[in-house]
């Protein structure tokens, strides 16, 4: 294929991701934006492949190979466990950068680049080769964290940011000393020491943040992989790369922004890890909290039944349960009772972004009543029931009322305002923030326990 079809193709694949952006920012035009990246993905791969020269029968195994398990785990995974797959997938992204690093330095055509050229091109290998390493392990410890074969408590070495700070200079002397050097043992042994030392720094900075603050770290190492990836263009010289990589990377911060500002944290602080340690807590799960009062699934149905408006909370424990079709079913059956029935989404309630509407949508539950956090929080005084449906952290009031505890500060939905609060869980368990939550010992709570689904669906025979 000729260089400018190549090139061409390039731009139209860099289009479609764009457009897959876009389309991926609303729940209407999400599927479509899906379809807009898998075109692109398709024409950007057709295009890379019909570029090489030699060597096409290893990429094409390479590719039936990695296909072959990418269908496979696609298939296997379950919702609860996106993010883990999301974390490995971002450590693949840091390998494969790590290893174009060193193979483009081993390279002989190398010697092709002279005077400021090299000294770019080394600079290109060792940042692409630094982010990449950080990127990998970083990522291998949020998938540990995450599927629970690592503790979620943070790491906490004495003096952990002058660590941090020593491998960040250490790395930049290393830098120099590469450049410099630019080839032989002394400068081989520049890249490979940085590259511990980041693999190290990349696990330190991950090990240190605790489990409330996972979802920020997933889409920070989505960034790190998007820039890991745009160095990698740089350094194989490939357009595509170099804009696929800084739309990751971009989009990945701003996710990590939003985020932030969902649980009201500043970006610094989630990097310099503590939050989610479940041991210093002054309003822990061991503390005395009072009573709690219980409903039985028929009374449930009794108090939806006496209510005009209704809101529905749905958080993790909806998703583990697999309960969105029965929920749908009540909602409809509620809707038909001429109850206002309504879902109250917050940000970071399930364990990924967009968590809840997917599996709303999945379950057919209409649009234009699920509402996001911001435009449903004032609504909580009016209304006559509030259904939490296996969220905990997210309708946590200590979080406005405590400021010891350790989500304080943390925008929650304010579930607690309404007339009549259920919540349905399987125990008094705590949430992933390992945090107690009072709203469950409020005078106008009531506990409906049992796994989700069953509940869910009790209630709905009860109706
Ligand atoms: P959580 O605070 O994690 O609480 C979920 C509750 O569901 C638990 O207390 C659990 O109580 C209950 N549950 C579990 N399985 C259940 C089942 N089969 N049936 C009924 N209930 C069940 O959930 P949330 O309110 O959605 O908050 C999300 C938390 O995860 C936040 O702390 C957030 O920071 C964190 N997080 C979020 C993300 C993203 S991006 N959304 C990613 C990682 C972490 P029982 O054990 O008593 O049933």
């Amino acid at each position: 294929m000729s260089n400018g079809i190549i090139q061409a193709a390039y731009v139209i694949a860099a289009l479609l991701f764009i457009f897959s952006l876009r389309g991926l920012s609303n729940q209407e035009s999400a599927k479509s934006g899906n379809i807009y990246g898998m075109i692109g993905m398709a024409i950007a791969l057709i295009a890379a492949v019909a570029s090489i020269t030699g060597g096409l029968h290893w990429i094409v195994i390479a590719m039936v190979i990695g296909a072959a398990i990418g269908l496979y785990l696609a298939q296997k995974v379950e919702m609860t466990q996106m993010p883990e797959l999301v974390a490995l997938l971002h450590s693949f992204v840091g390998m494969a950068a790590v290893l174009v690093g060193f193979n483009s330095f081993l390279d002989p055509h190398i010697q092709n680049f002279s005077g400021g050229e090299l000294s770019v091109h080394l600079v290109e290998i060792f940042v692409g080769v630094f982010i990449g390493a950080v990127t990998f392990s970083g990522s291998v410890v949020a998938f540990g964290k995450l599927n629970g074969r690592i503790s979620s408590k943070p790491l906490s070495i004495p003096n952990k940011h002058y660590w941090n700070l020593a491998a960040i200079v250490v790395s930049i002397i290393l830098m120099f000393s590469f450049v410099e050097l630019k080839s032989g043992a002394g400068a081989t042994i520049s890249l490979l020491v940085m590259a511990i030392i980041a693999f190290a720094f990349g696990f330190h900075l991950v090990a240190s943040i605790g489990g409330a603050d996972m979802p920020v770290v997933i889409s920070m190492l989505n960034s790190y992989s998007g820039w890991a990836a745009a160095a990698a263009g740089f350094m194989l010289g490939n357009d595509l790369l170099i804009v696929t990589g800084a739309l990751v990377g971009s989009s990945g911060a701003i996710l990590s922004y939003i985020m932030c500002k969902a649980m009201n944290r500043s970006f610094i602080s989630v990097i310099a890890g503590g939050f989610g340690s479940d041991g210093n807590i002054a309003n822990s799960s061991d503390e005395e909290q009072g009573e709690y009062r219980e409903m039985q699934p028929a009374e449930v149905a009794q108090t939806l039944k006496d209510a005009r408006s209704v809101i529905i909370v749905p958080g993790y424990g909806m998703a583990v349960a697999q309960a969105q079709g029965a929920v749908s079913n009540i909602t409809e059956k509620l809707r038909a009772m001429n109850i206002e029935v309504r879902f109250g989404i917050h940000p970071v309630a399930g364990r990924l972004p967009g968590h809840m509407n997917v599996l709303l949508a999945e379950a057919k539950v209409p649009y234009d009543i699920v509402l996001e956090m911001d435009e449903i929080n004032d609504d909580f005084p009016d209304t006559d029931v509030v259904w939490v449906i296996g969220a905990n952290d997210t309708v946590n009031p200590a979080a406005e009322e405590d400021p010891n505890s350790p989500i304080a500060g943390m925008p929650v939905l304010e579930v607690w305002k309404a007339k009549t609060v259920i919540i349905s869980k399987r125990s008094m368990n705590t949430g992933y923030a390992g945090v107690q939550n009072p709203l469950f010992f409020k005078e106008n709570s009531y506990m409906l326990f049992g796994d989700a689904k069953d509940s869910v669906e009790k209630v709905l025979q009860n109706l």
